[in-house]
């Protein structure tokens, strides 16, 4: 009975701990990130037309098409991208970047440490 009790409280401390980081990664992902990406796809034409980046669940879609659902490829990919994109190892169709440009490097904007948290929400929550 004592070990059971010691079993879930220590699981209890590991979900609290985790979703802690994941709601910090959310944050983050909404302060650093969604000036440019909306979450969804919009559901106005005139709202589509008005986008300055691909939503985050097209993206998201791509990545994990690539990595066979690898949530840590997916971690991985997204850190890199932010940091250091190009032409060459984006995943989403050529005509998003003849559209929306390349994404200008996120170097100084967001540390390793909140992209960190960023990746693992983004790849938890699509
Ligand atoms: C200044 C606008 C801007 C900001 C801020 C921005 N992005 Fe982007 N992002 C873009 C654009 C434009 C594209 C589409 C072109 C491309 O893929 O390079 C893109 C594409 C991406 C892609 C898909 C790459 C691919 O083609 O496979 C990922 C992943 C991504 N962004 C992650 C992020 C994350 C994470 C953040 C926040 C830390 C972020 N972006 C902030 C503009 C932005």
């Amino acid at each position: 009975m004592k070990k059971l009790l010691y079993t879930s409280s220590a699981m209890f401390f590991l979900t609290l701990s985790y979703g802690g980081s994941i709601d910090e990664g959310k944050i983050l992902f909404e302060n650093k990130c969604t000036a440019c990406h909306t979450t969804t796809r919009p559901a106005t034409l005139e709202a589509m037309n008005s986008l300055i980046a691909p939503p985050m669940q097209g993206v998201m879609r791509h990545v994990n098409m690539a990595f066979g659902y690898d949530k840590k490829a997916a971690i991985a990919f997204i850190k890199d991208y932010t940091l250091n994109p190009s032409k060459e190892k984006a995943l989403c169709m050529p005509q998003k970047i003849d559209r929306f440009g390349l994404m200008p490097s996120q170097k100084g904007v967001v540390s390793p440490e909140e992209l960190d948290k960023i990746s693992n929400y983004l790849a938890a929550a699509y």
